[in-house]
């Protein structure tokens, strides 16, 4: 008999990110080979504690803090190869060696200087009224190249000097002249820097580079197992989100396949994470967010902070309306719901069952914004719980309340909650149903703080 292999896997978040992926990854990696981003860029942000140190990654899958996995990027991913290094070196320097177990596919699109100049350039000219609210990590900018296709950069095109010098210093012309005319500056760019970035990604990255999609399937063929992490939330995916406020990828496991080169099928468990609240960072609608001491009491006690940009995260009641939406679109096999502990000391929560809206109650997510935010939650309160929860091991020891909180979660979600979270570290975390095999064996690395 062979050793029995977990289902090929994916963890996403059903939310508008930061529901703490980085901690249901680490509580699984250990049981996975490879660990693979398909999505995204530098704008994601998973913070991982090892031991008494705290590791905030944000291009890296967050698997390779585990030092047997081989991390992949694929070729969906755009990163930004100053970014990148700046990450290696750091863990390097805290002892965490990836650079010998880091594969970048050929495929992927670079993020350069003049996308994070343009983000910043067009932000500002939106002003506060149209702006997004990016990362100004460069992200939407750099997607756009790559589905014009005449001014994007690859990484397999970094090893053809001859041919990317001319290139990139025409892309740098054109996008000086753009920014002149759309924003009356040129923001500072500058061929020499972005050739110099490119000649070190080349020299630092060309050992790592290779054709990721060839990788990953002859490790399916292998019998290897592969954990995927998605970056950012699906209500922040391109197609199915809350556009125009959104990222500029497929932010589910339905990204998998453009974003890794593997099939959908081959990956059938599909962990979507959630909060048991709601947050968002950036603007863009938020129908249950709580502007009020509620939501600033939520917000203290769930350390409400953006790790890429350290922006304060708005928060809000849970909404089933959304939750039920991510989870339908992404296929969801499984809920993790993490920070129940925050909730303690309420003396009721609530949760958003359906949106009243121009007269109508809706159950699904509209598509325009504009209905969105005219859309009033229709909030059913469950009783709360006055107990702290981190010192509770099973789901069976939880408050009454909380655990009849989470039931009613489940039910209006039509997914089991296989997963709760009680706390940053990682026994603070509770396991049942078909995940709890997957965790026995793991030793995780660290824990989300
Ligand atoms: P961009 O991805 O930098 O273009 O930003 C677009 C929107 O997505 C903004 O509202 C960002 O705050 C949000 N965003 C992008 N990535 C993340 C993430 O990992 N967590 C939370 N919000 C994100």
């Amino acid at each position: 008999m062979g050793i029995e292999r977990p289902e090929q896997t994916c963890v996403f978040g059903l939310g508008w990110g930061d529901e703490g992926k980085g901690k249901v990854v680490d509580l699984l990696c250990p049981a996975f080979d490879i660990v693979v981003r398909f999505n995204g860029g530098a704008n994601a942000g998973h913070t991982v504690c090892v031991g008494s140190e705290t590791f905030a990654l944000h291009l890296l899958p967050t698997g390779v803090l585990h030092d047997t996995a081989v991390g992949v990027i694929g070729p969906g991913v755009v990163v930004d190869p100053m970014a990148l290094l700046a990450e290696i070196d750091e863990l390097a320097g805290r002892g965490v060696d990836v650079a010998g177990r880091l594969k970048i596919s050929d495929r992927a699109h670079l993020v350069l200087d003049y996308h994070k100049i343009e983000d910043q350039l067009s932000e500002r000219a939106a002003g506060d009224e149209g702006k997004i609210g990016t990362t100004s990590r460069g992200i939407g900018p750099c997607y756009a190249d790559k589905m014009r296709r005449t001014t994007a950069v690859r990484f397999a095109d970094l090893f053809d000097d001859k041919e990317l010098t001319p290139r990139v210093r025409r892309i740098v012309e054109a996008k000086k002249a753009s920014f002149a005319a759309m924003y009356e500056e040129d923001g500072g760019l500058n061929a020499q820097t972005v050739l110099a970035d490119l000649a070190q990604a080349a020299q630092r990255l060309r050992s790592n580079v290779c054709d990721t999609t060839q990788f990953l399937h002859k490790a399916i063929e292998n019998g290897k197992s592969l954990l995927f992490e998605g970056a950012n939330g699906v209500l922040l995916d391109v197609d199915h989100g809350t556009y125009p406020f959104v990222t500029s990828s497929s932010t589910g496991p339905h990204g998998i396949g453009p974003g890794a080169g593997v099939p959908p099928q081959c990956v059938t468990r599909l962990i979507g994470v959630s909060k048991a609240y709601a947050t968002r960072v950036g603007a863009g609608p938020f129908v249950t967010e709580l502007k009020d001491a509620l939501g600033e009491r939520i917000r203290r006690q769930g350390r409400e902070y953006g790790t890429t940009t350290g922006r304060p995260r708005r928060c809000g009641w849970f909404d089933s309306v959304t939750c039920r939406y991510t989870a339908q679109l992404s296929g969801a096999t499984d809920l993790a719901l993490l920070h129940l502990d925050t909730l303690s000391g309420l003396d009721e929560i609530g949760v958003c069952v359906a949106y009243r809206c121009d007269g109508q109650t809706l159950r699904t997510l509209p598509a325009s914004v504009s209905r969105i935010e005219r859309a009033e939650p229709i909030i059913e309160f469950l009783p709360g719980w006055q107990e702290a929860l981190r010192s509770v091991r099973r789901f069976e020891n939880l408050p009454k309340n909380a655990l009849d909180y989470v039931d009613r979660i489940e039910m209006l979600i039509g997914v089991p909650v296989s997963m709760v979270g009680v706390g940053p570290d990682r026994s603070q975390t509770l396991v049942r149903g078909a995940l709890q095999s997957l965790v026995k064996s793991a030793e995780p690395v660290g824990s989300e703080k």
